[in-house]
């Protein structure tokens, strides 16, 4: 089979389209999909980079999240059959032609949705549900403040926290990504280039604060996030974008009974990613099935064309999600 495969660390040209060994049969509990398309997400650069090795076990092909048509299914699994369209959850592998995953990390493509498109939520929902959802508890009436809103996980965030009846901050760096976060939902939207979300924040909640932050920024943004958590506010940080090392004062966090929570979602074992993909086949499947919640899908290429992808995602001018067709 053809896949993305990485000749070292780097820059995007370290990704070659090339021919594989074949994967073998899907092992017990396990199917193979056919892959249609594969989602693109900031986890595949560090791993490009060599800073985000995959799991023990898992493939070197980059590629979280893939849809497509089930190919073969393994001993034991019931719920799929050869033919059934379909977008799965992955640790790994998905910038290829095929790729063999846990039965119970695959789900339906949502009414409505394209097979494309459906590459661009398992990975995205999965990360916005387990943490926004499981972890931190957002409750309707719950002011959320979410960083980067017109990217891949905040085009996502922000509809569905909006569905779930929060209320709903993002930020964003362009006039353009600001009405893109505004049209989602957005209640208010922050140009973190030219204001303070801090000082934004505090004005438009009468000082109350956000009660949940999802944050991608790390380190560079740790204090302020801290100082615009309200009383009981939990913080979430994704990713480290702003660096991953910073001195905080507790004191913050003791005076607002606040807490702090980080995980990758890519590295828990298939147990938990189990129990995260029935928990949004639940609740986030129907909001995507009636239109509520859409993949937003900033960009469409080629499969072989993952570097293309890859620098697109760098330059910071794409919104929503990048998906790579097979
Ligand atoms: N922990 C996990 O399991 C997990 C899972 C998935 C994703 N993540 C993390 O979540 C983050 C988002 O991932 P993604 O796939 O959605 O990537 P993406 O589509 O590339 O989005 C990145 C976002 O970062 C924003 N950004 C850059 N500089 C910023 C700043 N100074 N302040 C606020 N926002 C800023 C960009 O906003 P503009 O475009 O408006 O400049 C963009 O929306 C990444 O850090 C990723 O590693 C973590």
């Amino acid at each position: 089979m053809y896949a993305i495969k990485l000749n070292g660390f780097g820059d995007p040209e370290v990704m070659e389209w090339d021919e594989m060994d074949d994967l073998p049969a899907p092992g017990p509990g396990q199917v193979a999909i056919d892959v249609v398309a594969a989602g693109v997400n900031r986890a595949d650069v560090m791993q490009r980079m060599g800073f985000y090795p995959p799991p023990p076990g898992v493939s070197e092909v980059p590629g979280l999240e893939v849809s497509g048509v089930i190919a073969e299914v393994g001993a034991g699994v019931q719920d799929w059959a050869p033919g059934d369209e379909v977008c799965a959850l992955l640790a790994g592998g998905g910038y290829a032609e095929r790729v063999n995953v846990a039965a119970t990390q695959v789900l339906p493509v949502p009414k409505g949705v394209s097979i494309t498109s459906a590459a661009a939520l398992p990975e995205t929902a999965a990360t916005v549900w387990s943490n926004v959802m499981m972890v931190a508890g957002l409750r309707a009436g719950d002011t959320f403040l979410v960083h980067g809103g017109a990217g891949g996980i905040g085009t996502f965030a922000i509809q569905l926290t909006k569905a779930l009846g929060a209320r709903v901050i993002a930020t964003a760096g362009s006039p353009e990504k600001l009405a893109l976060c505004r049209e989602l939902g957005a209640d208010v939207a922050i140009h973190y280039r030219e204001q303070d979300f801090v000082e934004v924040v505090a004005e438009v909640t009468d000082g109350h604060g956000a009660d949940v932050i999802l944050d991608n920024m790390g380190a560079s943004y740790l204090t302020r996030n801290l100082d615009t958590l309200a009383i009981e506010g939990r913080l979430i940080v994704l990713g480290f974008q702003g660096g991953s090392k910073a001195e905080v004062d507790l004191r913050t966090l003791f005076h607002k009974r606040g807490a702090v929570f980080s995980a990758s979602l890519r590295a828990r074992p298939v147990g938990e990613k189990t129990t995260i993909c029935a928990a949004v086949a639940e609740h986030v499947w129907p909001l995507v099935a009636d239109g509520t919640v859409r993949a937003i899908v900033g960009r469409t290429l080629p499969l072989a064309e993952a570097a293309e992808a890859h620098r697109l995602m760098e330059s910071g001018e794409s919104t929503g999600k990048i998906v790579l067709v097979a």
